[in-house]
């Protein structure tokens, strides 16, 4: 299996990191916007091939690719995702928040359908999506997320500054948020994947509620999600620890990129 990897930060260092490892992997294609980032991948690991980011370099090595992951931001998913499915390749998404976009995620959507490929979406930061999953092929009463996070990933966050909120100065955990999904990911973008991921696999984004908390003492990403429906009532607490480099990613989401190729290649699949 040969792959592309869309950027070489957290997720993608640790993923063309752990695919190195995999047999069953036979080459490596990665990119990034910054040369810089993708050369020491290129130096430490066998498989690795530097591909130029530009859409003709991109173009060329689409015959030698069974999946594209995508790995950037949302700007990227923005391009490179229909990009790669109008081409008909699978694709794995990271920067799920860019579908809460209702024309982008259609025509991504659309795409996926008409060309024949697949658009994979990995359950990323947070747990629980398995029983989320199973509870929609019936009713969902409600779907519930409160995401915990220290003052580091939210100091930027203009919405906040507008409203007063410095969160540098708050003394205990307190609620800086709390709306629909839809409103969220608009005002959280990098901060924001886990919702994107529960709306599309759950209520959609106008009825998931979300509840952000910061925790001024807070080191870790704490996502707890609660689902009510006819089949009874599930909750699930996931403690993440972030990336040193990068307070907005949890080690966890990159862990769940890793475990998706080991599903994708593998023909049993347990839990699904
Ligand atoms: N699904 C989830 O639960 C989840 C969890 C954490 C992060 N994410 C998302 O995954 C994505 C990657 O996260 P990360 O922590 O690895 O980010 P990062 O900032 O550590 O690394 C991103 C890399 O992508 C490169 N990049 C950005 N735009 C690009 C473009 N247009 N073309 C090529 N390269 C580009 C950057 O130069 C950088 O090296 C982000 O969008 C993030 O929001 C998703």
């Amino acid at each position: 299996m040969r792959l592309l990897i869309i950027g070489c930060g957290s997720i993608g260092t640790t993923l063309a990191k752990a695919v190195d490892e995999m047999p069953e992997i036979d080459r490596i294609y990665i990119t990034d916007k910054s040369k810089v980032c993708a050369g020491h991948l290129v130096e430490k690991l066998h498989k690795v091939i530097y591909v130029d980011n530009s859409d003709e370099s991109l173009s060329r090595i689409v015959g030698e690719i069974d999946l594209v992951v995508e790995a950037a931001s949302q700007e990227a998913a923005k391009h490179f995702v229909p990009f790669f499915l109008d081409k008909g390749v699978d694709l794995m998404m990271m920067s799920v928040g860019s579908l809460a976009d209702d024309d982008f995620r259609k025509r991504c959507f659309d795409l996926a359908r008409s060309r024949g490929c697949r658009l994979l979406v990995p359950s990323g930061a947070v747990t629980g999506t398995d029983g989320l999953h199973s509870a929609s092929a019936g009713a969902i009463d409600e779907v519930l997320l409160i995401t915990t996070k220290g003052p580091k990933s939210l100091r930027t966050i203009p919405f906040l500054k507008e409203r007063g909120i410095d969160v540098d100065r708050l003394e205990e955990p307190t609620v800086v948020f709390e709306g629909s999904a839809r409103e969220a990911v608009s005002i959280f973008p990098r901060n924001m994947n886990v919702a994107a991921t529960l709306s599309l696999l759950g209520v959609g984004f106008e009825k998931t509620r979300i509840r952000i908390v910061c925790d001024p003492k807070g080191e870790r990403n704490t996502h707890r999600i609660i689902v009510r429906g006819p089949f009874g009532e599930m909750s699930s607490t996931t403690n993440n620890v972030p990336f040193p480099k990068n307070p907005s990613t949890s080690y966890l989401a990159a862990l769940s990129a890793v475990a998706a190729i080991r599903r994708i290649i593998d023909n049993v699949w347990i839990g699904i």
